[in-house]
């Protein structure tokens, strides 16, 4: 699948999918109607609410009147007009449920090629949400489920902490990494993203915790805090 990345404010990422006339999370208009050039827009699937996320629908509503805007619906986008449920299709999309950053959290995965699964703030390069809606059983979970997926999947985040990230796991447990915009092959995030290792007996080790749900809480804890 064709993805064109637009870098937005100062560290979020929209994607275009030029073949299925799609942006993901579109956070401003300007910078995606620039990246467009004219092409055509039917729709919009957002991952979830934050206004970083959907700040720009409304500017492309008024571009592109009848534009489709999909979401969960757990909680209120401006602009929405068709709700995602767990599961469901969309355009070769599998819609996956995955809370914990907020409740209305989507990951939208597409399998064509080496697979694309588009994250939101569940997932970040070496790193994940921060739990602003769910708490920390749900989050580990939500990341349990996009781990299985393919292990070539591209993984398209939707900010780049890469640096940050490196720099809060190599603290823990020294990583063989560099710092990467996305995307960012799912088998390397299973490798050296220490939330997505919480139930490794190495990464419990370095924290002090059991492997799992108390590894992943107090790896979140110790990442708000650094
Ligand atoms: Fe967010």
């Amino acid at each position: 699948m064709r993805v064109v990345r637009i870098p937005c404010l100062t560290d979020n990422q929209a994607y275009w999918l030029p073949d299925l006339g799609v942006v993901v999370d579109p956070s401003e208009a300007a910078p995606v109607l620039d990246a467009l050039e004219g092409a055509p827009l039917r729709a919009v699937w957002c991952t979830h609410h934050h206004p970083d996320h959907v700040g720009g629908i409304a500017g492309l509503i008024a571009r592109f009147p009848g534009l489709r805007v999909y979401g969960s619906g757990k909680r209120p986008i401006a602009g929405l007009t068709h709700e995602l449920a767990d599961g469901e299709q969309l355009e070769g999309a599998t819609i996956l449920a995955v809370p914990g950053h907020t409740l209305d959290a989507l990951a939208f995965y597409l399998p064509d090629g080496e697979g694309d699964v588009f994250v939101g703030d569940t997932l970040f390069a070496m790193g994940c949400g921060r739990l602003f809606e769910g708490d920390a059983s749900m989050m580990w979970a939500s990341l349990q489920r996009l781990r299985a997926l393919p292990a070539t999947t591209r993984v398209w985040f939707g900010h780049d902490y890469a640096a940050r990230n490196l720099q809060f796991s190599t603290a823990i447990l020294p990583v063989d990494r560099e710092p990467a915009p996305p995307p960012i092959a799912l088998r390397t995030e299973r490798m050296t993203n220490l939330f997505l290792r919480a139930d490794d007996p190495d990464v419990a080790a370095a924290v002090g915790r059991a492997p799992g749900l108390a590894t992943f809480s107090e790896l979140r804890e110790r990442r708000d805090r650094f």
